[in-house]
């Protein structure tokens, strides 16, 4: 029963607006199999990059242990809540996330401009996408690197000059990143149940071993102590307010939030399925992803006497280094980017789902022609983020702007995907999901006692949105 053109695309026009659409519209379009499965694929998008790569190096720009604990408050208040919204949505609507909305606002009489919410979301998550598969590439790169020993006994120069070198060589850059977009095309095209569940349902219990293996030497390191006082001894004086905004923006791309994914995934849920207890275990599941991450990182930064703080390139630059030193080091550093570019392949997955939902619906075209469709436009303008690197790195588009100054192609990406698109989308959600949906509908499918929804509707409304607007304001300054 896998999501096929004909299902999605034969019922959209006879089903548009009428309220059986959101009912049964999910009867027609393949559904999880089971809470596991959601869960997996859920959990498949939210853990990825951001908690292996990204996650480790903010903590470690942002002073260890406060920064966590403001985070992990993050994903508790704005995230959970935020998430609940994403996939109540997606279900109640059942279809991609544009035609949901517009579903829901045809249904409540609502403003149909809503449906841009979803629209927003999709064009994050594939501009996202061009980028993010450029990282993948990354990884696929670093498999290759760790494996032939290359790095054994390296110095910190030599590492940083194995970095530096696949930056500069755009056709390598490029070979990688065709190769990652293809492995996320080639399971999108099969569909949700015969593709992404199956595939998610072998990557991420093998992503949860190679994590604990990792962790596992992490501890014989000696300096895993060390790691764990760095990541849970809070030090106030270390937390800045930037850090603070990093952190809640930070509990948006983990979580996957304010992209429409969440939505495009809670359209295939089963009805009879708490939508609270999922996007809980999935929240719990990635934040312990994220910090079994920090705690294979730590202990092998710090034996290393290496720098916690270096950024973006902890992972590529000071990891391969503590490999290189280490005994077996070429095994445990291949598993690691091995695990990495698992992570990266399930959220680029669902980074490209939504897109091709929308065009199967919106288009009429079958599964294969709109992910080839989607795939290819977006590994083309992954090639400017490649060329930002190299060729065009000196290319400031945007320059004459000040806040846009120096950005290049891939920067760009970046700060309007993150920066502005990810906390409109949760703030938009977060508005419509607390202020517009009718009550009934959401007390209907959330299926929570009187109180707990109070609470969940509290947030929302109030919370949610001006701890987001914070993030968004400061973004904007
Ligand atoms: N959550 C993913 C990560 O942490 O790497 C990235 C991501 C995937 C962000 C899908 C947004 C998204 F829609």
């Amino acid at each position: 029963m896998s999501v096929t053109s004909s299902d999605s695309a034969s019922h959209s026009g006879a089903l548009e607006g009428s309220s059986a659409a959101l009912e049964g519209s999910n009867a027609q379009r393949g559904l999880w199999s089971s809470r596991l499965a959601f869960i997996l694929a859920a959990t498949g998008s939210a853990v990825g990059l951001g908690n292996i790569w990204k996650f480790p190096y903010v903590t470690g720009e942002n002073g260890g242990g406060a920064f966590v604990l403001v985070y992990l408050l993050c994903i508790a208040v704005v995230g959970i809540p935020i998430m609940m919204a994403e996939v109540m949505i997606g279900r109640r609507g059942g279809r991609s996330p544009v035609k949901s909305l517009s579903l829901i606002a045809e249904r409540d009489r609502l403003n149909p401009a809503w449906k841009l919410v979803g629209a927003i979301g999709i064009l994050a998550g594939f501009l996202i996408l061009s980028f993010y598969s450029v990282i993948g590439g990354w990884a696929i790169s670093y498999v290759g690197t760790t494996a032939s020993g290359q790095l054994t006994g390296q110095t910190a120069d030599a590492v940083g000059a194995i970095f530096s070198g696949l930056l500069s060589d755009p056709t390598t850059l490029l070979a990688w990143h065709t190769l990652f977009m293809a492995l996320v095309m080639v399971v999108v095209v099969r569909g949700v149940r015969s593709g992404l569940e199956r595939a998610v349902s072998i990557l991420m219990p093998a992503l949860f071993v190679l994590l604990l293996i990792v962790v596992g030497y992490a501890m014989t390191t000696g300096h895993f102590g060390q790691a764990v006082a760095f990541l849970f001894q809070p030090d106030f004086s270390k937390l800045t307010t930037s850090g603070i905004l990093v952190a809640l923006g930070h509990a948006f791309f983990t979580l996957s939030l304010g992209m429409a994914v969440m939505m495009a995934y809670g359209s295939y849920l089963p009805k009879n399925i708490s939508i609270a207890k999922t996007s809980m275990t999935v929240s719990v599941i990635d934040t312990g992803v994220a910090l079994l991450a920090g705690l294979a990182i730590f202990p092998i930064v710090f034996a290393n006497g290496l720098e916690p703080g270096a950024g973006p390139g902890l992972i590529f630059q000071t990891l391969p280094l503590a490999f290189g030193q280490m005994p077996m080091g070429s095994l445990f550093g291949t598993l690691f980017f091995v695990l990495l570019i698992f992570a990266a392949w399930t959220s680029g997955i669902s980074l490209l789902e939504p897109i091709v939902e929308w065009l199967e619906e919106r288009k009429g075209m079958n599964r294969t022609v709109s992910t080839l469709g989607a795939g290819i436009v977006c590994w083309a303008l992954g090639i400017a983020s490649i060329l930002s690197l190299n060729l065009w790195a000196d290319f400031a588009p945007l320059g004459f702007v000040p806040m846009l100054e120096g950005k290049t192609i891939f920067d760009l990406l970046d700060f309007f995907t993150a920066n502005i698109m990810l906390p409109l989308g949760g703030l938009l959600v977060a508005l419509f999901a607390g202020w517009v949906m009718s009550r009934e509908a959401m007390e209907k499918e959330l299926a929570l006692s009187p109180g707990m929804f109070n609470l969940w509707l509290i947030t929302v409304r109030f919370i949610t949105p001006v701890a987001v607007a914070i993030v968004f304001i400061y973004n904007l300054m």
